[in-house]
């Protein structure tokens, strides 16, 4: 007879709220955020940890949702794409036509947001870097790279 994980219900901080959720101990942090708590903004593409759609900040790094569990993330700040209103890099990512089908903007978005935390005098060698971590399958790189550009020069903090 199949084995059914025992559920249990925890809080998770997600965007500023506490949100309450029954969750095994085998789910996705990914399937949790959508099917669970309404969060569509993280998409499933590879589901093995490549392309990045997924991503999310869980206390201010990036991760990719389909390959972390989501009882990993008790206890820590998870930031979605819902999250952010209106910030600069969303509005970077307009005014450079950053995206065509949009399937991998909220991923794209959500990792430029770390790395401009992390890195905020990134060059365009960190740029290059951080951003091979996401997949764009309509090949938007170069409005994807102008866009995160623009908001490291508008950002530039002294040396
Ligand atoms: S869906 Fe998570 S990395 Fe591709
Ligand atoms: S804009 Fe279509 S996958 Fe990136």
């Amino acid at each position: 007879m199949e084995r059914v994980p025992a559920e249990r219900a925890v809080m998770l901080k997600v965007n500023g709220e506490e949100r309450w959720v029954h969750i095994t101990a085998m789910e996705r942090l990914i399937d949790i955020l959508r099917y669970k708590l309404g969060l569509t903004g993280a998409k499933p593409g590879c589901l093995n940890g490549d392309c990045g759609a997924c991503t999310v900040l869980v206390d201010g790094v990036t991760i990719k949702s389909c390959i972390r569990h989501a009882v990993q993330a008790i206890g820590k700040e998870i930031v979605t794409v819902e999250g952010l209103k209106g910030t600069d890099v969303q509005k970077a990512f307009i005014e450079h036509n950053a995206f065509q089908c949009g399937y991998c903007t909220p991923g794209f978005i959500m990792n430029i947001e770390g790395l401009i935390a992390k890195h905020p005098n990134a060059d365009e060698a960190v740029v290059e870097d951080w951003l091979q971590s996401n997949i764009c399958r309509c090949t938007s790189y170069q409005e994807i790279k102008g866009a995160v550009h623009a908001v490291l020069r508008s950002r530039k903090m002294p040396e």
